[in-house]
């Protein structure tokens, strides 16, 4: 319970709160204990989140709602076994409201402190595709409804639901953008998150400067997978309370295993690799209790 409470006490207190993708326990291992010191302010992660691309990329499957909520949930549960943060749930479109609302439970028992949920509809696949055109958007009216179904089941009042928009990514603008905003943040979201797949911050800077006028305490989120040059400060200052890195580690781990299996083969032995690996030594020190 006092995980889940962690996220809104976060926000409270902190400017900007850095969220990392976990696929796995060690992958939450090692985004909970890195931290970094400079010049005195000590830089770490203050949660995680649970990706359903690197979760489903994980588990060999494609982005599209092909893991059930029993997979998802064992696999936060077995990262929640040794790691202490809060963390963000990405739950796709949440599928049927009926089932939905049986999940959130579950979902708060565990200690999940927020989810973050999609305007899309039908079968959902991932918003970075460059060709979006085989993905629609929910209605104002449906998705509305469906914040206000998990809005009066939750238990805990610190359990947030933010909804996410897709018009960017979509290319039905800023204006349909602001005004699912406005409808989403009535219907109860707790916070919104403004997608977009876009190299430069440009359209969710606008989207913020507009947002922010109407809603000034509501949290708002960014991933900026595409737009990455922008730094951590530069969207504090824009309005922006919560960044996303979303696949980062699953990314990281990918080519250095490639890499890794492809020079074995060449050389028929792991020598040549063996420089890039983990020593043994670390290996064995990095759980404790190995020994
Ligand atoms: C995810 O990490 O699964 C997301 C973010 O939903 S994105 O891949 O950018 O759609
Ligand atoms: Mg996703």
């Amino acid at each position: 319970e006092s995980r889940l409470k962690n996220l809104k006490k976060t926000l409270s207190v902190k400017k900007i709160v850095r969220i990392i993708e976990t696929h796995s326990p060690i992958s939450g291992i090692i985004a909970e204990k890195a931290s970094e010191n400079i010049n005195g302010k000590i830089n770490y992660f203050d949660g995680f989140w649970s990706s359903s691309l690197t979760d489903a990329s994980h588990k060999g499957k494609p982005d599209i709602e092909a893991l059930n909520i029993s997979e998802r949930l064992e696999n936060i549960n077995n990262i929640f076994e040794v790691t202490s943060r809060p963390l963000i749930m990405d739950i796709d479109t949440g599928g049927k409201v009926e089932h939905l609302k049986l999940n959130i439970k579950s979902l708060e028992r565990l200690g999940v402190s927020a989810i973050i949920m999609e305007d899309k509809t039908g079968l959902k696949k991932n918003s970075l595709h460059k060709n979006t055109s085989n993905q629609k958007q929910d209605s104002i009216k449906n998705f509305s409804n469906k914040i206000k179904s998990i809005k009066s089941v939750q238990l805990n009042k610190e359990f947030m639901v933010i909804a996410r928009i897709e018009s960017l990514i979509l290319g039905r603008g800023l204006e349909d953008a602001l005004k699912r905003a406005k409808n989403y943040v009535k219907a109860g979201a707790d916070g919104i998150m403004i997608h977009s797949k876009k190299e430069t911050p440009t359209e969710i800077f606008n989207f913020a400067k507009r947002f922010r006028k109407d809603f000034k305490d509501i949290p708002l989120v960014c991933v900026p997978s595409t737009y990455n040059n922008v730094k951590e400060k530069e969207f504090e200052k824009r309005g922006f309370n919560i960044v996303i890195y979303a696949n980062h580690l699953f990314r990281a781990a990918y080519p250095a295993m490639v890499k890794t299996a492809k020079s074995i083969l060449r050389n028929e032995r792991s020598k040549e690799i063996d420089s890039s690996l983990a020593t043994i030594k670390e290996m064995l020190e990095l759980i404790p209790g190995t020994k």
